[in-house]
């Protein structure tokens, strides 16, 4: 059974294949290694895939042969993207329309005239919602992306569901609610404070720090794309993936500092534009439908993210240490 996985050379993307190999799954992976963050990184994310069933693709969606790469292919799990809700203003939305629109509207093309495929899993967000109108938000709740970044991944998450509606292209949309975990990116607030705090360097918290997010650790978001990809549901379903915990990033430091056993260095700059301040997603219908729900508290999730920064980061260099991220990607 092969299973296509776009992006796998990504935190979510590399956990899920490894996930996949270890089901029996032979799974070929596609990334572009785009230049978002450190690309050592995602070599050495690759590294831990080495498997017999393994077979890496490097290049773009927006110009690979994307038919013959899925053709003896079961399900595709789509996680490429170019993420970063903070950074998707100005000159580098096209990036986000070309990796995030673009590049799953040309993967739905071939999906439709290769009836072999079962099931496309298109990795959604949260920041579909921005601020939302309620809480816990329901799938049936208005969309409306407070950020480019959000626009672009609604875009393609509608035209899953046109694919879906149209030609009969059997996708489902899982709404990823902040995902953290060991691998995490590092533009990401959890491995900016495990490692700050590893390193005893300062954390930036953006704005007064109140804001709250239901965040999600990896595995419970990998078993959520198998679920999804294994079970049975309408063409262009949606879900919400989300871990339950909806704490504020105080809070998540106050546990922090319990796991860590040290005083960390805290800094306020501004709210960046984009940032919502709350998220929170009901998984009712998820649980319902597959019999997924989360199974990570907030308090172990972020242990393991700790002694993962610890096992990363703790020989490093000080910072300004220009050789910090190769150093890093030794130990990683
Ligand atoms: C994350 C991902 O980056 C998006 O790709 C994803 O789509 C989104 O989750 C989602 O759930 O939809 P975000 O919630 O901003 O976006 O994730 P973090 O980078 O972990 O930030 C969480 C909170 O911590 C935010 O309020 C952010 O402002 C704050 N933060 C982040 C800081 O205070 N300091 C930092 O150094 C980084």
């Amino acid at each position: 059974m092969i299973a296509v996985v776009t992006g796998v050379a990504g935190f979510i993307g590399s956990t899920l294949a490894r996930e996949l190999l270890e089901r029996g799954y032979q799974v070929r992976g596609i990334d572009s290694i785009s230049d978002y963050y450190d690309a050592a990184l995602k070599y050495s994310n690759l590294e831990k895939l080495n498997h017999p069933n393994f077979e890496f693709v490097e290049g773009d969606l927006n110009s690979l042969d994307i038919q013959s790469l899925i053709s003896d292919a079961i399900y595709i799990f789509h996680q490429a993207g170019q993420p970063g809700v903070r950074k998707s203003w100005g000159d580098d939305f096209g990036t986000y329309i070309e990796a995030n629109i673009g590049a799953t509207q040309r993967l739905l093309e071939a999906c439709k005239v290769t009836p072999t495929v079962k099931k496309l899993v298109y990795a959604s967000s949260s920041s579909v919602y921005g601020e939302a109108e309620g809480f816990p938000t329901t799938e049936y709740s208005a969309t409306k992306p407070r950020s480019p970044y959000g626009v672009t991944k609604l875009a393609a998450e509608h035209l899953c569901s046109l694919y879906a509606s149209n030609f009969g292209v059997p996708t489902v949309s899982l709404r990823y609610f902040t995902v953290y975990g060991p691998g995490q990116r590092p533009d990401m607030a959890f491995t900016r404070f495990v490692r700050a705090a590893v390193l005893d360097e300062e954390i930036v918290i953006y704005g007064d720090g109140e804001q709250i997010r239901d965040f999600t650790y990896v595995s419970d978001i990998v078993a959520a794309n198998i679920m999804a990809a294994e079970g049975e549901q309408t063409p262009g379903t949606v879900y919400n993936v989300a871990g339950g915990s909806s704490v504020s990033v105080l809070e998540v430091l106050t546990m922090l500092r319990e796991i860590s056993g040290k005083a960390l260095k805290v800094r306020h700059e501004q709210v960046v534009a984009g940032d919502v301040f709350r998220t929170g997603g009901a998984t009712s219908k998820i649980q319902e439908e597959l019999g997924w729900s989360p199974k990570i508290s907030l308090r172990d999730g972020l242990d393991s993210h700790y002694q993962w920064a610890m096992a990363s980061f703790k020989n490093l260099p000080l910072s300004g240490d220009s050789s910090t991220s190769a150093r890093m990607n030794q130990v990683v």
